[in-house]
Formats: structure tokens, sequence, C-alpha cells
């Protein structure tokens, strides 16, 4: 949610702040701007509603130069996307500011600083925090080090800022609180960043703030300081990924490449995981050996896709461990009293582990007496990782198109380990085990054969491409499978979808059905087949056409209104929600191309939503 980039160079640093925000562009993406003290020793900022190409285009025909700068891309909270809106946000012209997340307590410092006399020329909570800081350094002399540090102890909320001021033009300054922020180490050159996403094409060495710290960035060096104010030590690490990991390829889209890419995250989430015979307990960590064993229930929390892959993980831990399992969206958890019995795992599944809610919802776990506090996380830097006790990495490499694909499957992938070693500890002989680890072996050359109906579902994606709105079925382990399906759907191409578990179906859905509404059937052949296809012939009988996905011994047949398509043989339980998630994904990216929606970034829509 918003990007940003910053950086202090002996040359003009305009094209890394471009391209940096080009590579954060996913995570919003309603406005951008950069300001950069000129050769004049002034600020100077171009802004642009709309993409980063827009801001790129207005850089082109006005250009802007310098050797510190900051940029940002929006994802709007406060204030309708616009370029007025748009950040950096000056004030008075000696400072310049990008912030990420939301200052609770604006009204009030709004008021104060219009008191001073301070004009306010947005709609936005970050405009007072450029005052606001302005104001401090008014008083100190022009430090912009220390205006930081004094005006962030007047803020409530969640954010990132990074400022560069002309009054102490050697240096940009950057604080964290509740959304991440990175430095990035050059030669002679260094800079910052929402994420590293932003820097891979400068830099692999990074320091990631904590909580309450503020760095300053200059062309010499780094410096970092806590909460306090004292000079802090934050490890310098080698990132791993490469600039290319980021980019697209051959694929139209993001969403098309991540979707491709399944058979090898879940293979690299598997990796070194499995044994042929049995899940390795320490993959989630040293504590986990210690923990687990004990563990007697567990509560899953998490939002949007990662909330999906939570309720199918609730099959995988009731069924195969026996235990007593419960899923909720974090936004909702994090408000309520949950009672919380004796040996219960908090379960915190993200892939970004920056989800505002989702973290929310783990700090406040941690207060409320539980076992352990255990992340599914994508990103082994985020504050999710950081602050559970047992986490268990998916290795889905960086996911760019804001509708989670590669990501969901990894964290399914992941899921069904911890499933397996708690049914471990509850009972599950070693054979069971080994059949279960089999199968989720075999897993990716799976979804590699799934893969293959792509140009089926294509021809399907036409029957939809003009519809208002759609509805998904499943029962069992794939009524969340239906439920992910139909979230795909209405994200990028914007028709009204929704999942039912295929039982309530005349229990309201039903009085929707007609000839105009899609009806996709999530049917693997489990005990519920039956049940399930009676529940089909309701909608038949009402006109309602069926699109089904089946296994190949379920004995359904394409007939008038009944298109089918056959998945490839597997097993169920573990395998079929992963592999039933698969044409799902495809059916909405083409639907969404037929649509001709912006697939990888849709409206309104952010890939890490770090507010609440
Ligand atoms: C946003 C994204 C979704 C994602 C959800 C949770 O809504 O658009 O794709 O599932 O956040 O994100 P997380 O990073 O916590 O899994």
């Amino acid at each position: 949610m918003c990007g940003i980039v910053g950086a202090v160079a002996p040359r003009d640093v305009t094209p890394i702040l471009v391209e940096g925000l080009r590579r954060l562009e996913y995570r919003g993406y309603d406005s951008a701007g950069v300001a950069l003290i000129t050769a004049d020793g002034v600020l100077d900022r171009r802004r642009a509603q709309g993409k980063v190409q827009q801001l790129a285009d207005n850089i082109a025909a006005q250009p802007i130069s310098g050797h510190r700068g900051i940029s940002h891309t929006r994802w709007a909270t406060h204030g309708v996307p616009s370029e007025r809106n748009a950040h950096p946000h000056f004030s008075e012209g000696q400072v310049a500011l990008v912030h990420n997340g939301i200052i609770e307590n604006h009204d009030e410092l709004r008021a104060e600083l219009r008191g001073k006399g301070y004009l306010f020329s947005s709609e936005t909570d970050t405009e007072v925090v450029a005052h606001l800081i302005n104001d401090t350094l008014k008083l100190n002399g022009g430090d912009l080090l220390a205006s930081v540090q004094t005006a962030v102890k007047r803020l409530h909320g969640a954010y990132a800022i990074v400022v560069v001021s002309p009054l102490d033009p050697d240096r940009i300054v950057a604080a964290r609180a509740g959304c991440p922020v990175v430095v990035g180490h050059g030669d002679g050159e260094n800079y910052v960043a929402s994420d590293v996403q932003a820097l891979l094409p400068v830099t692999r060495r990074f320091q990631f703030l904590e909580e309450g710290d503020v760095a300053e960035i200059r062309e010499s060096g780094i410096r970092i300081f806590d909460a306090k104010g004292a000079v802090a030590e934050r490890p310098l690490r080698e990132s791993s990924l490469s600039a290319e990991s980021v980019e697209r390829g051959d694929y139209a889209h993001y969403m098309l490449k991540e979707i491709f890419e399944q058979p090898r995250a879940i293979a690299d989430t598997l990796a070194e995981r499995i044994t042929g015979k049995r899940v390795l307990e320490a993959a989630l960590g040293p504590k986990a050996e210690l923990l687990l064993p004990r563990v007697k229930s567990v509560h899953i929390v998490a939002c949007g896709t990662s909330y999906h892959a939570g309720l199918i993980a609730r099959y995988y831990i009731e069924q195969g461990a026996k235990l007593p399992c419960t899923v909720e969206v974090a936004s909702e958890y994090r408000y309520r009293d949950p009672v919380v019995p004796p040996n219960t795992l908090f379960v915190a599944i993200s892939q970004s582990g920056e989800t505002a809610d989702t973290l929310a919802a783990l700090r406040e776990a941690r207060k409320l007496g539980y076992l352990a506090t255990c992340a599914i996380c994508n990103v082994p830097e985020s504050s999710l990782v950081r602050e559970a006790d047992l986490t268990l990495m998916t290795r889905a490499g960086p996911e760019i198109g804001v509708a989670s694909t590669k990501a969901f499957t990894t964290q399914l992938a992941a899921l069904s380990l911890l499933g397996l070693v708690l049914a471990r500890h509850n009972g599950m002989d070693a054979s069971t085990e080994a059949l279960f680890v089999r199968q989720i072996a075999h897993v990716p050359e799976l979804v590699e054969r799934t893969l293959k109906l792509e140009p089926q579902i294509k021809q399907w994606a036409q029957q939809f491409a003009d519809k208002r709105h759609a509805l998904f079925l499943g029962r069992g382990p794939t009524y969340p499978v239906a439920l992910e399906g139909a979230l795909k759907l209405k994200e990028i191409s914007y028709i009204h979808a929704e999942a039912y578990p295929a039982g309530e179906l005349k229990h309201g859905p039903l009085a929707l059905v007609d000839a105009d509404m899609p009806v996709v059937a999530v049917a693997p052949n489990n005990a519920l087949l039956e049940k399930l296809k009676s529940n089909l012939q309701e909608v038949r009988a009402r006109g309602g056409k069926l699109f089904v996905f089946a296994d190949p011994d379920t004995g359904f047949q394409a007939e008038d209104g009944v298109e089918v398509l056959l998945m490839p043989e597997h097993i169920e339980a573990i395998q079929s929600p992963l592999i039933y998630t698969i044409p799902l994904q495809l059916l909405a990216y083409h639907v969404a191309v037929l649509r001709g929606t912006d697939v990888d970034q849709p409206r309104n829509l952010a890939k890490s939503v770090t507010v609440e």
C-alpha cells in the first residue's frame, strides 16, 4: 500500500526514483510524484494522477533533476486520488515529505498548525506531518534529523515517512512506525525505500529499520537511531532476489507469469522440508520441536486470499490432526475478546507479512496467553516474521500481481506441512504420514498438468465476459476454493461473484439463478459428490448455466447448459484444493483480459494493505 523511494547520490537521482516507483507500483497506483533539491538548492516536484507512466511522461515534458530526492506512488486513504493529494507534500518550500500509512491524530495537528499560520493545499493526513517537521526545523536551526525525531513523537498511527529539506541538503531522513522501511547501501550513494524491490537495480545490501527507528541517509553513509535517539546497529543483509525476479518477461501480465510459476514455487516451498516419508519439523524453526507437540487447538487469522488458505488449512488440521481449529478474518479477530483454550497455537497467514490487521492481530494474540504464535509468510524480512515465535516461509518469490495466486498455493503447501506435523503429534502413524507426504510431493507435477487446461478455460471465459454476476459453488475443502475463485473473478474482472457452500444454495442464492447467471461448480470426487450433484440439478432446473470442474471419475457429462472440464487424476484430501485453484485463477484471468481491465493493478485495490 503506497510505495516510497529516496536517494542521495553525486548524480541525478531522478531515474533511480522513477524506476523504483515502477517496481513498487503494484502497491498503490492512483497517483505518483517525485521531489528533488535542484542545482539551485530549492525544492521542486512533479506529480501526476494515475500511473507512474503518467509521472514519467510529465517529467519527460518538464524535466527535473537533483542529487537528493524522494518519490511516492499512492493508494488513497485521506483525500481522493488527484494531483493535489499526490505526494510528495511540501511545507513552505522547506520540507518535502512522502508517507505511507495513516496519521490518526491529523485533525488535531491540522488545527494546531493552522493556528500557527500554516496553509493546507491537500486533503491528506500527510501534509500535516510536512508542516509539523517544518515547524520544528524553524526552532532548531535547520537540523532535519532532530526535527524528524521530535516531530514523530507527536504522531499517532502507523507510518513510514521520508523527508528532504534544502535547509539541511546533505541528507534525507526516514522514520518507521508500523510500516516497513529499508535502507540500501550503494557505492558513494545510498537509498531508502518501503520495499527492497524498489532498490534491486542499484543495490543488494540492505538494513531494515525497526519500530521507532529514524535513519539519516547521506552519500557517505547511513546512520540509524532507535526510538530513544541512541545509535542502533541493524544487521546488514544481502538480498538474494535479482532485479529480474520482479520482471514480467514474455508474459502479458504478472498475474499470468505468477500462475505459471506455481509448480516451481510449490516445489521450492516443499524443498528440504520433507523427506520421502516425513515432514521435517525443524523447518518451522528451532522452537518447533519444543512447542508443536503441546498444541491442543489452533486459531488461524488472516485477510483476503490468505484467509481462504486458512479456511482450507482447517480441514488439514481437523481431519488430519483431529485438533479443533478456528479461522477468522484479522480485522474482526483483533477487536473481539477471543477465548483462548490452553495450549492453543495462533497462526497468522500473510503473503506480505505487513498487512495491518493481521499484524495487529498477532500483536494482540501475543498478550492473550497462546502457547505460541506462528507466521506463514512469503517475505522473510517482514514484521510478521520478526514478531512470531515460529515461522514457516512460503517460497513463492516476489508476487507483483495484486490478485494473489502463487502466494496462495504455496500457503496451502506450507499449511499442509504444518497440519502433518500436528497430526504426527496426535496419533497419525508413520505409514499414513508417508502416504500424505508422497501426495504433497506430487503436487507440483499435478499443477503443471492442470495448467495445460488453459486453452479450454480461455474458451469458457468468453461465456463470462458479458455477464454481470457469477456464482461459485463447492462443498467441504473445495468451498474455500470456490470462495477464492469468486474473489479472483471480482478483483480483476469487476464481475460481481459470490461463492456459496452448495448446500446453502436453496437458502437464498437460488433466487438469483437464471440464464444470465453462470454457475461454477468445483466437484472433486469426495464424500459430498452426490450431494453436490443434487445441488447442481437445482441450478439446472432453474435454467442456470453450469460450468463444472470435476474429477475424471465423477460421471459428469457435458450437455446442453452444462460444460464440464475434467481435472488431472489426483487424490482427494491434500491435493484437491491446490489443483482446483488453478483453473479458477485462469478463468478469472482470461475473463479480465477479455473485459480489458487492468489485470495486475485492478481499480481501488492494493497489494499490501498496511492501513486498517
Ligand atoms: C490485499 C491483497 C490480497 C491479499 C490481502 C492479504 O487485499 O490485494 O491479494 O490476499 O491483501 O494480504 P497478505 O499480504 O496479508 O496476504
